[in-house]
C-alpha cells in the first residue's frame, strides 16, 4: 500500500467518525436485542438521558402529543431534561403557545423519540404540568442560554402572517441585554412529565421486539415482553 492510499484511508476513517450521526444514544440502544427487560428499560433512559443531553442525538427531539378538546396534536419539541431515577422528561415552551394552553386544559401527554441507527422506537406517556415563574422554572431558565432567550422576546407565535417571519434584527444580532431578556422570562414554561408508561418497539430481521414499563409515582411497578 502506498503513502497515498494509506492516507486517503486515514482521511475515509476520520470522515467516518465526525459523520456519524449520532453518539451516545446510540451507544445505549444499538444492542436492544441482547438486553434482558430490566437492561433494556436501563438502556432506554439513559438513551433518553443522553440525547437531551448531546444536540447530536437524534432523541435529543421528541414529538408531544396534546390533547386539544377531543384532537390528538402533535409536534416536535426539544428534549431539555431527562431525570431517571424521578422518570420525569422536560420541554421547553411559549407560555402562550397552544400547546402550553392544551396541556393546562388536559394533562395528558405522549411522547415519541425515534433512535433510526438502532432502528428502535421509544414511547413515553404520563402527566405534564406547566411550570411558569416557579422555582423549577428559573432553574432552567438560569441553564438557558443567552440566544434561546430571544425565542421568548417575539410576539405570540401561531398568528397569521402576511409575509414568511424573520427574527427582528435586534434579536437575530444579539443586541439585548441579561435585563432586556428578564421582560420574556414571564413567557417562559416548562412541561415536567411524570411518566407512567414507556414502550420500546426495535426493528430487526431477525424478529422485531416489544417491551413495556408501567410506573407509579416513579417506580417500575410492571415489566413485560409484549408480542411486535
Ligand atoms: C426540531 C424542532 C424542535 C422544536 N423544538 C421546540 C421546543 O423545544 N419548544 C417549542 O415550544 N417548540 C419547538 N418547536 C416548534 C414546535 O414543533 C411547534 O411547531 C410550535 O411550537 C407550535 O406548536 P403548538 O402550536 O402546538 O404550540 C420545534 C420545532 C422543530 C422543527
Amino acid at each position: 500500500m502506498t503513502g497515498g492510499t494509506t492516507r486517503w484511508h486515514d482521511l475515509v476513517a476520520q470522515l467516518l467518525i465526525v459523520s456519524r450521526p449520532s453518539s451516545l444514544s446510540l451507544c445505549m440502544l444499538q444492542d436492544w436485542r441482547s438486553k434482558d427487560l430490566a437492561g433494556l428499560e436501563t438502556a432506554c433512559w439513559e438513551a433518553l438521558h443522553q440525547g437531551a443531553k448531546d444536540r447530536r442525538s437524534p432523541l435529543h427531539s421528541i414529538v408531544l402529543s396534546t390533547v386539544h378538546g377531543n384532537e390528538p396534536r402533535l409536534r416536535t419539541v426539544v428534549l431539555r431534561r431527562v431525570d431517571v431515577a424521578d422518570k420525569r422528561i422536560y420541554a421547553h415552551v411559549d407560555l402562550r403557545s397552544p400547546k402550553a394552553a392544551n396541556i393546562l386544559a388536559n394533562p395528558n401527554t405522549s411522547w415519541l423519540a425515534y433512535e433510526p441507527e438502532a432502528r428502535a422506537q421509544i414511547r413515553l406517556s404520563g402527566l405534564a404540568a406547566i411550570h411558569n415563574q416557579d422555582e423549577l422554572c428559573r432553574e432552567h431558565w438560569q441553564a438557558t442560554g443567552h440566544h434561546s432567550r430571544r425565542f421568548y422576546m417575539r410576539p405570540q407565535e401561531g398568528q397569521p402572517l402576511s409575509v414568511p417571519q424573520s427574527l427582528q434584527e435586534d434579536l437575530k444580532d444579539f443586541k439585548y441585554s441579561d435585563a432586556d431578556t428578564e421582560m420574556a422570562y414571564k413567557y417562559f414554561a416548562v412541561i415536567r412529565c411524570d411518566v407512567t408508561f414507556m414502550d420500546i418497539y426495535g426493528l430487526h430481521h431477525e424478529g422485531n421486539r416489544r417491551a413495556e414499563f408501567y410506573y407509579e409515582n416513579g417506580l417500575l411497578n410492571l415489566q413485560q415482553w409484549m408480542s411486535a
